[in-house]
């Protein structure tokens, strides 16, 4: 049951991917500096951190937009707690823009004070939990947990990289009025792309034409983005993603939960979460048919 000590480092009851990061690094994040201009993606692990990180790239930079640049996603949009080099956070040009799994209580101090920009991205958790089940097959920095109904038990015991689900959620909802904070949702995102880029492109203070927009969207979509391997993370190192696992691009759909999951595991589910989930302030939605 207990998740192997190999992979994952505890700090403050969280789980990070031991491999990436050190306490001492995640413990000096509370006095990460913040600029005015900064962008935070936060998510928990599978609720479309790569998407967002692509549609903001895609908004905020002429030349990903435009083709005439060709830079990895994660060189733009880095992860704060899991540094893949030695760059210098400090000194990324403006505006800078990180992606990060951290719990409210982790981030950097200066964010409470409402500085700087957070976009929270949730989904529905059957589908963050299969889609997790998938990506710890593929990636080799995560255990792989080949049962299914074991995994959801880690997962529904928050014994996984990034801890539990819902503490995750509830954190960051209970504490939104601490930040400046957009919420959105995968399904929203998938419902209606265009809209959630506008509502991004609004909550940054960005204006791009018409057809800058048809141009964001059109690049943000699944299809588009799976072909292009920079948004797709297809050159990460070997010593991090076993490549004929699987992709960090794998299905990008609302109810693959019901592909894989029993009745009986459904249950199960809901038996742990569902009550729970109630005093969440968002609208779960668990099939791509049903209303927002
Ligand atoms: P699936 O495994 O269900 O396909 P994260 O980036 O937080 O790790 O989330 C990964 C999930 O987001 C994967 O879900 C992936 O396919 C999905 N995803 C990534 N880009 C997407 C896009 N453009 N449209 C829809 N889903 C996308």
């Amino acid at each position: 049951m207990e998740p192997s000590k190999e992979y994952l480092l505890k700090y403050k009851g969280f789980y990070f991917v031991a491999s990436y990061t050190s306490l001492e690094y995640v413990a000096s994040l509370e006095d990460f500096e913040i600029k005015d201009s900064d962008t935070f993606i936060a998510t928990y692990p599978k609720s479309g951190t790569v998407w967002t990180q692509n549609i903001l790239s895609l908004i905020i930079h002429e030349g990903h937009r435009n083709g005439t640049e060709n830079v990895e996603i994660m060189k733009r949009i880095p992860w704060l707690e899991y540094k893949m080099g030695d760059e210098d956070y400090a000194n990324l040009p403006l505006p800078r823009v990180f992606a990060t799994h951290l719990p409210h209580y982790l981030v950097p101090r200066d964010l409470r004070k409402k500085r700087g920009r957070i976009i929270y991205v949730t989904r529905n958790p059957k589908d963050v939990m299969v889609s997790y089940y998938h990506f710890s097959k593929f990636m080799s920095t995560l255990e792989e947990v080949p049962d299914f109904n074991l995994f959801m038990e880690r997962f529904l015991a928050g014994k996984v990289f990034a801890s539990s689900w819902l503490d995750h959620v509830e954190g960051w909802y209970s504490h939104a009025e601490d930040f400046n904070i957009l919420f959105l949702t995968y399904e929203e995102m998938k419902k209606d792309l265009r809209s959630a880029v506008l509502k991004i492109c609004n909550f940054l203070g960005k204006k791009l034409s018409e057809e800058e927009l048809d141009s964001v969207v059109r690049q943000a979509t699944f299809e588009n983005m799976r072909r292009d391997p920079r948004a797709n993370y297809e050159n990460l190192p070997d010593s991090m993603a076993a490549k004929d696992k699987g992709s960090f691009l794998r299905k990008g759909t609302v109810g693959d939960w019901k592909n894989i999951m029993t009745v009986a595991q459904s249950e199960r589910f809901d038996e742990v979460l569902q009550e729970k989930m109630r005093t969440l302030p968002i609208k779960f939605i668990w099939d791509i048919n049903d209303e927002m």
